[in-house]
């Protein structure tokens, strides 16, 4: 057994015996004194241990462990709200003790007074919650039901954003992407779409133009996904392609803010290196996970055309996988109806009238046809905010209540 599954499974031991056990039994203490010796035996070579638990699956780190596959309790725990557990280097006993009662209370299981349980104090040295809670030492649940307030839809994607800036500071900084954090803001965005009865589209509208890679990221992802649905998707797919819409500019975290920012013409040299974003964006996602091809042939192929044009150019023609011609739809859509250094930005009318023309050139035709479709019967259900609006809590413009 590895030490990671070891701590695990003498952690549930301990959660499970304190739940039939009060305070001063001796077998709660020696479960405790058990799992926490088993806890830093695990930090003499990992100081600050991290699990993530997703429904069915266990990842320790970045590694998900394959031996926790039917572990129950993962599902249990992720339930109850703890999908994601980090410790410090320096955990004391007490601390490791009032955790595991927070858990107990958590999962329901107190056999004692919630007074004396002392569930969700904080700790600094072990935290836990939903997913999202990395980086900076706040606790950032990405809730679903947190996106919605009472009856009326609030723009609640403060979290997302913040996730998002965080992800793309973790490539940028440790090249190393955070893909939970990039699924579980897709479950989000998914959430916040379905939260009434009617599809809705959330969208954010750019007004400081260092903002642009987030905002427009969260856009596409979203856009995305409603397109993915109008095609007949299923929901799984409809989040894998809202993850390849998401990360689709990654690239752009490596091109220089000036040369993103640029007012004028680019030189050649410049537009060669924003083009460089597709490859780029391709190779860091397949760095980080090989499995996220679907992501990785998205940000190679997002600026290619139909007909063969744009780029980067191949030397032998061939079909692009259909998730990146959805998401050039949803990428142009959103490039053009945002205001950029170098240009205004356009009337919505006039970017589905252009999408239209395009159909069959620059666009798959089914897709364009539809995209526009869906985005004029969505008129009044889509909702948009700008960060600012979002950071100082201001309710959106409310959307109209029927199309
Ligand atoms: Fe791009
Ligand atoms: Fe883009």
């Amino acid at each position: 057994m590895s030490e990671p599954v070891r701590f695990l499974t003498s952690f549930a031991q301990s959660v499970a015996t304190m739940a039939l056990y009060g305070p001063s039994h001796p077998a709660r203490k020696r479960a405790v004194d058990a799992s926490y010796r088993i806890l830093r035996d695990l930090q003499t070579h990992e100081a600050q241990p991290e699990f993530s638990f997703l429904g069915d699956e266990v990842v320790y780190g970045h590694h998900p462990l394959r031996e926790m596959r039917d572990w129950e309790w993962a599902a249990r725990l992720a339930a109850s709200g703890v999908q994601r557990l980090e410790f410090a280097a320096d955990v004391s006993r007490d601390d490791f003790e009032q955790f595991l009662d927070g858990v107990v209370a958590r999962l329901g299981l107190s056999a004692i007074e919630s007074a004396e349980a002392r569930p969700g104090a904080a700790l600094s040295s072990i935290r836990y919650g939903p997913l999202g809670i990395r980086g900076e030492g706040r606790i950032a649940p990405l809730v679903a039901q947190d996106l919605l307030t009472d009856a009326s839809l609030t723009y609640g994607l403060t979290e997302e954003v913040a996730t998002v800036e965080w992800m793309h500071e973790q490539v940028t900084a440790r090249a190393q992407l955070p893909l939970l954090e990039a699924e579980s803001v897709v479950r989000s965005l998914a959430v916040a779409m379905h939260g009434d009865q009617e599809m809705l589209i959330p969208l954010l509208t750019l007004r400081e133009f260092d903002e642009y890679t987030t905002t427009h990221s969260l856009n596409v992802a979203v856009l995305t996904m409603a397109l993915a649905e109008a095609m007949g998707m299923g929901a799984r797919d409809v989040r894998a392609f809202g993850v390849a819409g998401l990360l689709h500019d990654l690239g752009k975290t490596r091109i220089p803010i000036e040369v993103l920012n640029k007012p004028g013409k680019l030189t050649d040299d410049e537009r060669a290196l924003m083009q460089s974003h597709t490859i780029e964006g391709a190779r860091i996602i397949l760095e980080s996970d090989r499995e996220l091809d679907l992501a990785a042939a998205v940000a190679y192929e997002h600026h290619i055309m139909i007909d063969g044009g744009g780029y980067p150019h191949r030397r032998i023609a061939r079909k692009c996988h259909c998730a990146s011609a959805l998401v050039h739809v949803c990428d142009v859509y959103d490039a053009l109806r945002t205001h950029r250094p170098y240009r205004a930005a356009w009337e919505t009318v006039a970017v589905l009238d252009y999408l239209e023309k395009g159909a069959g050139s620059d666009f798959d035709p089914d897709l364009a046809r539809t995209f526009v479709e869906l985005m004029r019967r969505m008129e009044g259900r889509i909702e948009h905010a700008t960060l600012a609006d979002l950071r100082a809590g201001v309710q959106a413009e409310a959307p109209a209540t029927s199309p």
